[in-house]
């Protein structure tokens, strides 16, 4: 087994908000080095299914090799996650009692392996999670006006020297590898400011542009409910501002009803509620977990389960035929997904 190079981040925090059972089917949707994955599969054992997916190619083949023992009961896609209901669909993967989202890179690709997403180590500006994507970092650094490179390193890398940085990167252009990037940077705005280098809001707004990640995880999250058996859970980590907004703006709408203007005399959104927050509060990592592995510190997590609207209203317990014994073994859930896949089928 190859050693585990990234360390998941809030593991018992994540197991415990995805309330792994034995026997459940999960979707960890950010695969990474399967961290998070092979803990899903030890904790839904036995029985238990697992697709992943990550759109780094790399990243499957390291997961693949870790979640060997399990390669029965898992089943690794190399794709986006703005696919996400194409692929269970394809893969007839739902409904699921739960979905992880651990957003951003992992370890393995920041750690300088040529792919440009660390200015700690020189490489080619790439940043592409996958080599099918056309557009890399070098592009957009060496082909966008100066006013659409400053508003692209404002919007998605909250960078208040925006423009000045914008205006260096023009005039020192061709900028081919992140340490001629990291330089003009720092040439452009001074040195360190605080804790932090002056290139990371740079680095961050490229690699949110080149991936689309705001975007696809937006249109990830919209999938992602409907794949939700009843009281699934949805559970993400974010590690950004940008991301944790999405995140919270997301759940908070649809832990409501009615999302009408306040003072519509009546609704006119026929917005339905389909999650109920499980935290009130955003769960953060540990002092301790900090210090054992300092890339956790931003990490904020999420959750909230799967509410079915009245319309979608099920059949009680009794009527879907159980065992009392499968009662008692609070086993009600995958017979009440299976009435939600045909709910789903139907719709
Ligand atoms: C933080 S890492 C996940 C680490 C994993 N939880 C573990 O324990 O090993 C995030 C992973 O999500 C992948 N990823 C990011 N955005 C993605 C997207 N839109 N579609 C699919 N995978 C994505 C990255 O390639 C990366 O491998």
């Amino acid at each position: 087994m190859l050693p585990p190079t990234h360390i998941p981040v809030l593991l018992k925090e994540t197991m415990e908000a995805l309330a792994v059972q034995p026997g459940g089917r999960y979707i960890d949707c950010t695969l990474g080095a399967g961290g998070h994955a092979a803990a899903i599969l030890e904790h839904s054992s036995p029985g238990g299914q697992l697709l992943g997916i990550d759109a780094d190619p790399e990243a499957i083949k390291i997961a693949r090799a870790r979640l060997k023992a399990y390669s029965g009961s898992t089943l690794l896609i190399n794709d986006n996650f703005a696919n996400l209901q194409a692929i269970c669909l394809k893969y007839d993967f739902f409904p699921v009692h739960s979905i992880l989202f651990d957003l951003g890179l992992s370890s393995l690709q920041l750690n300088g392996n040529g792919r440009g997403f660390s200015f700690q180590h020189d490489a080619p500006l790439d940043m592409r999670l996958s080599p099918s994507q056309e557009v890399t970092a070098a592009d957009i650094i060496n082909t966008s006006p100066e006013a659409e490179l400053a508003h692209l390193i404002r919007k998605y890398g909250e960078e208040g020297y925006s423009r000045q940085i914008a205006h260096r990167i023009v005039n020192q252009r061709p900028i081919k590898t992140t340490l001629q990037l990291a330089q003009t940077i720092e040439r452009a705005i001074g040195r360190r400011r605080g804790r932090i280098h002056p290139a990371t809001k740079t680095f961050q707004a490229l690699r949110i542009a080149v991936n689309h990640e705001l975007e696809h995880l937006e249109a990830a999250l919209k999938q992602a409910i409907n794949l939700l058996g009843f009281e699934g859970r949805l559970v993400l980590i974010s590690y950004h501002s940008l991301e944790d907004r999405i995140v919270k703006q997301f759940m908070r709408q649809e832990s409501m009803g009615c999302i009408c203007p306040p003072g519509t005399p009546t609704c006119i959104c026929g917005h339905t509620v389909s999650l109920r927050l499980i935290n009130k509060r955003v769960i953060t990592p540990s002092l301790v977990e900090v210090q054992l592995n300092p890339r956790s510190r931003s990490a904020k997590l999420r959750a909230a389960e799967r509410i079915i609207n009245q319309d979608e209203q099920y059949m009680t317990v009794e009527e879907l035929g159980f065992s009392t014994e499968v009662k008692a073994n609070g086993w009600r859930r995958p017979a009440l997904l299976k009435k939600l896949r045909r709910t789903f089928l139907a719709a």
